[in-house]
């Protein structure tokens, strides 16, 4: 069992836009979901109001300090990323955190891989980013090549 942030940048580090991706590369889309299917996924609640239901075949987690979402077979909804850390314990499987940038940073001390998905743009408007320093104490450890045009790498903790 590992914590994972998968995360799928642009040159100028930007993430989101309007509260959305802001591309459409169907090949990260197919490698997200070919990655995380059967493992848990933990997003916050603009990631996940931009997706706007659970994903199929995996645990979704959802953060919020105050919101309420309806009930579904494969989510559950937690009030901090201390109860995702604690129920992690109990899965048998990968948690991915999946974003968006707030997420992130709440989970930057436990996150022990990250899967970067390289976008070749830069998002001049973009209004979402990763921190720069975000792969500080990780060395790459794999890097390869999907459709699209766009390359994925995998960095681990330095430990
Ligand atoms: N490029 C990518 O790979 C990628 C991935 C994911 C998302 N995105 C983009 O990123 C943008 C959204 O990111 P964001 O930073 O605005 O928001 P976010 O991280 O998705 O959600 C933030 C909200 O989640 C809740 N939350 C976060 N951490 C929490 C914690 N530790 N405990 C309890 N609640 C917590 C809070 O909700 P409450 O305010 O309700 O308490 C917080 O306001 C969108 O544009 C999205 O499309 C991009």
């Amino acid at each position: 069992m590992a914590i994972i942030g998968i995360v799928a940048v642009a040159k100028n580090n930007a993430i989101g836009k309007g509260g959305k991706l802001p591309w459409h590369y169907s090949a990260d889309l197919k490698f997200f979901k070919q990655t995380t299917t059967g493992n848990s996924i933990v997003m916050g609640m603009n990631t996940w109001r931009s997706i706007g239901r659970p994903l199929p075949n995996r645990l979704n987690i959802v953060l919020s300090r105050s919101a309420q979402i309806d009930q579904a077979e494969n989510l559950i909804f937690l009030r901090s990323e201390k109860e995702a850390l604690d129920l992690s314990r109990y899965l048998n499987c990968d948690m991915y955190v999946i974003g968006g940038s707030k997420t992130f940073a709440e989970f930057s001390d436990y996150i022990q891989k990250w899967i970067v998905t390289e976008v070749p743009l830069d998002v001049a408007d973009a209004d979402t980013f990763m921190p720069a320093d975000f792969l500080h104490g990780f060395n790459r450890v794999e890097a390869s090549d999907i459709d699209d045009g766009l390359r994925v790498s995998v960095y681990e903790k330095v430990s």
